[in-house]
């Protein structure tokens, strides 16, 4: 017996029941495979503005008692790496240096503010100087010279089991403003 058949005999309500199941599965198949594809989209997507290099991460670095006080010491700052599809284990994701004034520990980048050079400790006495364009900051990061715009960017630091942490980020670059990117 055909369905045509069979729906005249029970109201045309059987075929209907199956229509409206496979329609049901079609949709739910449809969503999962939606889901399936949108969810490593948009993670692929968001991933650089959750801090897929790290951006903001605490990281851990020398124990507070080699730093000598006074005396500016560049420190490495290693962490995971992890973007949209890879996990670096422990890559140098960028530099800091780090002052120990008393009890109180304070972390700049090494990143020029100017266009992104490694800034040194300065040779002609305290604070720090970019060789690139020859800015020049004093002991506390605050700029005396050059074409930096800002002084430099300060990092957020704390004190953690006896060991600094520092929280690592970057900054937009040739702006008067310190602005995280
Ligand atoms: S990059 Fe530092 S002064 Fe230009």
């Amino acid at each position: 017996m055909s369905d045509d058949a069979r729906n005249a005999g029970n109201g045309g309500t059987a075929p209907m029941g199956r229509r409206g199941a496979l329609k049901t599965l079609a949709a739910v198949g449809g969503a999962v495979g939606c889901g399936a594809i949108a969810v490593p989209t948009v993670r692929f997507l968001v991933a650089p503005a959750l801090g897929a290099v790290g951006g903001g991460n605490w990281i851990k670095t020398v124990a507070v008692d080699s730093l000598p006080e006074g005396e500016p010491k560049r420190v490495a700052l290693v962490a995971d790496h992890r973007d949209a599809w890879t996990l670096e284990k422990q890559v140098e994701l960028g530099a800091a240096w780090i002052l120990r004034k008393g009890a109180a520990v304070v972390a700049w980048s090494t990143v020029c503010p100017h266009l992104g050079c490694a800034v040194d400790k300065s040779g002609s006495g305290p604070g720090f100087n970019c060789p690139c364009h020859d800015s020049s900051f004093d002991a506390d990061g605050q700029r005396l010279n050059g074409p930096s715009p800002r002084a430099l960017d300060s990092l957020a630091t704390r004190v953690e089991d006896g060991f600094v942490m520092v929280q690592f980020q970057r900054f937009r670059q040739g702006t008067p403003e310190k602005d995280p990117i």
